[in-house]
């Protein structure tokens, strides 16, 4: 008996099967995504390599203006009141003004929101790596209990239902039918146009307004004093994106490990750019200090050893401590005096970037 019947199912599913390859044949041909829309050429900084573009999601005038109605979009959250720019706010370069951002069910995350620009030049996402693409990031702060808290499913729903976005999707990507996958894309795209950058971090675009701000730059760099650029590198976007253990912690938290599993990964996490400083306080992905100075006190004889600390910041302990750096009280301004002029106040009132409801 089962035995019939389970040969009645096999056949069955031959038989759907067959159907749906036969339709898929007779199918139209699907556009590619890459033939619709305006293309979209990036104006870069000098000295900036070129921007890495997936090969299915290119860059095109309509669909970045798409992705930028999205990120202002409260729809996307459970109850519409909270868009992406809620907490990532322009005037902020991106990041938020409360140390832990606030979802819409009035809960807290426990890290501080991440201030958005160049990311396509970023690996992983997050402050622990768990996105490896825009695309795919997006998907997590709307279905986040602690953020938007709304199915994406939902989500798609409510925007078919408006009068708006059909159209948009429709120009985007030759299809009025909107997908997750479409509207991450957009999203994606829109993120990606997001760039800043600071052309006294080149190594050949370099002036210096003042001496203050030289002397700044000479402590940053020397390696018996900063020693940063290891990691918030002397490049346009001031980092290179790693994930490192910078010793927050005796007992580290497990950061990126909790993504890979890899005990190597213990502690470690993503590297941020130290560009526009002034407006993206607190600091630490748990937004544990609120000064830049303590954040420079804390390199020089704040910071854990652990065995996973950095190499970079290992060299300045002995017998698991940190040693004092040779820097002075004056240094030590002047450092401060530095990071704070790194700072790219066209990220703040760029009109292709804000709110297009306004
Ligand atoms: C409730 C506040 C909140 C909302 C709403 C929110 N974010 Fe975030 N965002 C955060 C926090 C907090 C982090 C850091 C989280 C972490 O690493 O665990 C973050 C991180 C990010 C990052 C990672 C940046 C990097 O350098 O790796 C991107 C990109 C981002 N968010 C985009 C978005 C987009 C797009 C939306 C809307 C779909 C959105 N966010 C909605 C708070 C928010
Ligand atoms: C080994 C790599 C490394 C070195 C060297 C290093 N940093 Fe960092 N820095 C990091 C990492 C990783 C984080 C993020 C840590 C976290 O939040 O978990 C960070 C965070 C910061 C932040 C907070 C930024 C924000 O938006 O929250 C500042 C400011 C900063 N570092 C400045 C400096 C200065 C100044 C120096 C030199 C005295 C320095 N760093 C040396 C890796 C490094």
């Amino acid at each position: 008996m089962v035995y019939k019947r389970l040969l009645g199912l096999g056949l069955c599913l031959t038989l759907i099967t067959a159907v749906i390859l036969q339709s898929c044949k007779n199918d139209p041909i699907v556009v590619p995504a890459s033939s619709c829309g305006t293309p979209y050429e990036v104006v870069l900084p000098p000295f900036t390599p070129p921007m890495p573009i997936p090969e299915d999601n290119p860059l095109t005038v309509e669909g970045i203006e798409l992705g930028r109605h999205l990120f202002y979009e409260k729809m996307l959250s459970g109850n519409n009141t909270l868009a992406c720019a809620g907490c990532h706010l322009q005037q902020k370069a991106f990041a938020d003004v409360n140390t832990f951002s606030v979802g819409i069910d009035g809960f807290e995350g426990t890290r501080t929101a991440m201030p958005i620009a160049n990311l396509a030049y970023s690996g992983k996402l997050f402050w622990d790596g768990k996105a490896n693409s825009l695309e795919e990031l997006v998907l997590f702060p709307i279905q986040s209990e602690v953020e938007m808290h709304e199915s994406v499913f939902r989500a798609v729903k409510k925007l078919t239902n408006t009068d708006k976005y059909p159209g948009m999707f429709y120009q985007a990507f030759c299809d009025s039918t909107i997908t997750v996958e479409n509207m991450s894309k957009a999203m994606a795209q829109f993120m990606r146009t997001i760039i800043s950058s600071n052309p006294r971090m080149l190594p050949t675009g370099r002036e210096f307004r003042n001496e203050i701000q030289e002397r700044g730059y000479n402590v940053f760099v020397d390696e018996e004093k900063g020693d940063c650029q290891h990691c918030h590198t002397i490049t346009t976007f001031s980092t290179n994106f790693e994930f490192k253990n910078n010793g927050l912690d005796e007992e580290p938290r497990p950061g990126l490990m909790g993504q890979t599993g890899n005990p190597n990964d213990l502690g470690k996490f993503k590297t941020p750019s130290i560009l526009n400083l002034r407006y993206t306080a607190p600091y630490m992905h748990d937004g544990r200090f609120n000064t830049i100075r303590e954040v420079i006190d804390f390199y020089d004889t704040g910071f854990h050893w652990s065995p996973t600390l950095s190499e970079d910041l290992k060299k300045h302990t002995k017998d698991g401590k940190p040693v004092p750096r040779r820097w002075t009280e004056e240094d030590k301004r002047d450092l401060e005096i530095f990071l704070l002029t790194l700072t790219d106040d066209s990220l703040l009132v760029n009109p292709a970037w804000s709110d297009p409801n306004d």
